[in-house]
């Protein structure tokens, strides 16, 4: 074993293409994750074989309630379905349905250095000021992430921008495997897929912010469970400046809630930001904040209101998340078995 990630070149992977993603079920899901997660995921689905999960045995890295977790991953298989996901094409299914994803992760924890983990940044957000406190998954979280990627020899992850160091360390994982053990384009090196206006929704009360699950103010987002009024309401309360929309990006690029709104705006209608400066330059708040209102509305009001409707229905939920596991275990299996040979365990 060497310690460092060795330089090879990418692409020795031939296999087919696949994406992988997966939202963790530890809070109501909001514009952020919609926009820089589950949209794409819909999109993509037509295009390439699509696995997507709920990461459960994520979700736990903090404490989560026995008694409302299932029901939190029956909420983001409900939020899947009403984002456009179809079981029919994608396979969804709980991560902890499919125990191999933790089987690799433990192999991955042996080829993934401690000096790689310290650099992660969202383990230093998350754990704060208190880090001997935080759980060791909290810690080990992103080789997880890279198992559950790579079991699936997923070669494509749309994420969101906070995703993105985790996604190069899934690389630099599949990279040391595929070195240490003499298996050339193993396991691919998976590409992120990030770009666009949605990838990084800031919050409504604070442009420097990530929209988050975690803020305490639910004025800085919006749930995807808000219905009509709610989102209105907070996008009329959303903190802007008093100038007018500018005519170029850059200028743009200069104001962080005016960017976060224009990009929002962007993302809902399809359109790049660029396009919309160029309806509304020169024009004020009062002008955009009721367009942006409107356009909001219409395209998230009827996704709550689907989700609402298929979590009346949880048997239905446990049929596709049951159908999905058995399908992603019938992936997953002969990689974790081809990895134990390759590591040389008893019996493999
Ligand atoms: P989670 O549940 O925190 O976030 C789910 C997805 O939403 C994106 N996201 C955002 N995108 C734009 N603007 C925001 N403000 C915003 N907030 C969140 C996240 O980037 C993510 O794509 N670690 C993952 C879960 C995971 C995973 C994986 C993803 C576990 N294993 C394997 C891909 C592949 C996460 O943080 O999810």
């Amino acid at each position: 074993m060497t310690d460092q990630a060795p330089v090879a070149p990418h692409g020795a992977y031939t296999g087919p293409s696949r994406v992988l993603s997966g939202v963790q079920p530890s809070g109501a899901l909001h514009l952020g994750n919609y926009l820089g997660a589950l949209v794409k995921f819909a999109r993509l689905q037509h295009e390439i074989d699509t696995f997507i999960f709920v990461a459960d045995l994520h979700a736990i890295t903090v404490w989560q309630e026995p008694a409302a977790l299932a029901d939190q991953t029956r909420e983001i298989a409900a939020a899947y379905l009403a984002a456009g996901l179809d079981p029919a094409k994608a396979t969804i299914f709980p991560q902890s349905a499919v125990p191999e994803h933790a089987e690799l992760a433990w192999i991955f924890q042996c080829v993934a250095r401690l000096g790689w983990l310290d650099r992660m940044t969202q383990f230093k957000e998350k754990s704060g000021k208190h880090k001997e406190r935080s759980s060791v998954g909290l810690y080990t979280y992103p080789v997880l992430q890279a198992a559950d990627i790579l079991i699936y020899k997923a070669t494509h992850v749309p994420v969101g921008e906070d995703q993105k160091q985790h996604l190069e360390l899934t690389r630099d994982i599949a990279q040391k495997f595929n070195h240490d053990f003499k298996a050339p384009g193993f396991f691919p090196q998976p590409d992120p897929l990030i770009q666009g206006p949605g990838a990084r929704v800031m919050s409504l009360r604070d442009g420097s912010a990530k929209m988050s699950k975690s803020d305490p103010s639910d004025y800085s987002r919006i749930n995807l469970t808000d219905d009509a009024d709610a989102i209105a309401g907070k996008i009329k309360k959303a903190r802007t400046d008093p100038e007018p929309l500018p005519e170029t990006l850059e200028e743009l690029a200069t104001r962080a809630e005016a960017d976060n709104l224009v990009g929002i705006f962007a993302a809902l209608s399809g359109r790049t930001k660029a396009e919309v400066l160029a309806d509304y330059a020169g024009k004020g708040f009062g002008a955009f904040k009721p367009a942006l209102a409107e356009l909001a509305v219409e395209k998230l009001a009827p996704v709550g209101e689907k989700m609402r409707g298929l979590l009346s229905d949880k048997g239905e939920l446990d049929r596709i998340l049951a159908a999905g596991a058995e399908k992603a275990r019938e992936v997953a299996a002969p990689t974790v078995a081809e990895v134990k040979k390759l590591v040389g365990f008893w019996g493999a």
